[in-house]
């Protein structure tokens, strides 16, 4: 599979907004390694679009101010939230006044420039895809994030196709992610056994449904997967997500690269 055309930009920024905090980071775009620390702040509560708003701007200031760090650098934003047309579709953690706002607008006039903004999976989908598990797989990959939710992205040789929700499919009569998410799995107080069984379930019928050539389990519980992983029991290839802690951040920074340059 060819790879993607070299960048024209060296850096980008990315911030991601997650239900806890709100986390940015200069990317070298060449690398995908983070030029420096990440940057984070307490998302604030009630997270409504203009608060979280103005903290993306505080995060973006911060590493915008970092010697040497150029200012024209692309940015990009991921959210737990359906993203149609730069405008929120659905919010995860966040304040439900984010659904109808049209980001794009609300967080490019916060920041005084274009930013690019997508769901969070699908950030961490395109991270996998350019410097991860799914680097050169042809046809199509789905990544999964276990979290508080599941979160996940589709790639078709390497593209993604945005806004794929499989969290929410229904799975043993209730919504996928209530069941099989990694906070299901402490509120459920499930043993990592149980835990795999559970998850395998969902991902026998992901497979089905979609017969992907490669399942990458991202997210919080992607920290410890030695745990489930060596567990589950499917014919479709299953890797760990290289990127756990940055994934959101450097999706977002190659989002705002790929569309701003
Ligand atoms: C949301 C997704 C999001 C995921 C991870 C799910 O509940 O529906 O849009 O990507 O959580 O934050």
């Amino acid at each position: 599979m060819e790879h993607k055309a070299t960048p024209e930009h060296t850096y980008a920024y990315g911030v991601d907004v997650g239900g806890t905090g709100i986390k940015g980071g200069v990317v070298d775009l060449f690398t995908g390694q983070l030029v420096g620390e990440r940057y984070r702040i307490d998302t604030p509560r009630p997270a409504t679009p203009q608060a979280v708003a103005e903290v993306v701007a505080a995060v973006l200031n911060e590493l915008r101010q970092r010697p040497g760090m150029p200012a024209d650098a692309p940015v990009g934003v991921a959210l737990p939230s359906i993203v149609h047309h730069g405008v929120a579709r659905s919010a995860s953690n966040i304040d439900p006044t984010f659904i109808g706002t049209d980001l794009v607008a609300l967080l490019s006039q916060q920041i005084g420039r274009e930013v690019t903004v997508l769901n969070d999976a699908d950030a961490a989908g395109l991270a996998e895809a350019e410097f991860g598990a799914a680097r050169g797989v042809a046809g199509s990959v789905l990544m999964l994030t276990l979290g508080t939710g599941i979160g996940s992205a589709l790639l078709f040789n390497g593209e993604l196709v945005p806004n794929f929700e499989l969290g929410h499919l229904e799975f043993n009569g209730q919504i996928a992610e209530r069941g099989a998410s990694a906070s299901a799995r402490q509120r459920e107080g499930l043993s990592w056994k149980e835990y795999a069984q559970r998850l395998n379930g969902y991902l026998e019928h992901v497979q089905f449904l979609f017969s992907p050539e490669l399942i990458i389990l991202g997210g919080g519980v992607s920290k410890s997967p030695q745990k489930f992983v060596p567990l589950l029991e499917l014919e479709t290839k299953i890797a760990v997500a290289e990127h756990a802690n940055n994934a959101g951040i450097l999706g977002a920074a190659l989002h705002g690269s790929r569309q701003n340059s």
